[in-house]
């Protein structure tokens, strides 16, 4: 946090740069990054790249032990959008979790987000990516695309929620940590 290049819009990927040499060397230190630090995605500009790619991996994560599994998951370019009606209006409803940035080390705090959106990307050849992401997988890579837009969680946090990881662990219950449909009005 600080770094300028956190703030700026990530440049997408042009065409002729999907399934480049470059842009698996991109990937490939993404990915050693976000499994080194414990990660559950990576966003470029977090490795000083500001370009619009970032990973998304969970799998018996010690920083966020309560995550459900995610699949690898590489997205060029990728826009999310939220689905903000449905059915008895549960699509509109959040997700709140207490997230963390491999570039605001040290701290949590409560976001709450979308808990159902649409993914439009590339993968890292440039097939296209369309899926819908709910819950947890959500907020996951709503907090990723956010980096690719200069947007830190810290941003979107309940200040009064901050907290550093020793008083987290200490002091924010289980059942506080991750509350799925909560009223999406708390957002910010
Ligand atoms: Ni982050």
């Amino acid at each position: 946090m600080g770094e300028p290049v956190l703030r700026r819009q990530a440049a997408p990927i042009p065409e002729s740069g999907f399934g480049s040499a470059a842009l698996r060397s991109l990937v490939a230190d993404m990915l050693d990054t976000m499994r080194d630090v414990g990660g559950a995605g990576l966003a470029a500009p977090q490795i000083f790249e500001s370009v619009a790619v970032c990973v998304l991996e969970v799998r018996d994560n010690a920083r966020y032990p309560a995550f459900p599994e995610i699949p690898l998951t590489v997205l060029v370019n990728p826009v999310v959008t939220p689905k903000t009606s449905g059915a008895e209006d549960e699509d509109a409803s959040g997700i709140a979790v207490y997230e963390g940035c491999l570039s605001v080390p040290g701290l949590r705090g409560r976001v709450v987000r979308p808990r159902r959106v649409s993914l439009a990307a590339f993968g890292l050849e440039g097939e296209p990516v369309v899926a819908e992401y709910e819950g947890v997988p959500a907020a996951v890579l709503q907090h990723e695309v956010d980096h690719l837009n200069g947007i830190l969680f810290i941003d979107r946090v309940d200040g009064k929620t901050l907290t550093y990881l020793d008083e987290y662990e200490r002091n924010v219950p289980e059942r506080e940590r991750i509350q799925d449909r909560v009223p999406l009005v708390e957002r910010r």
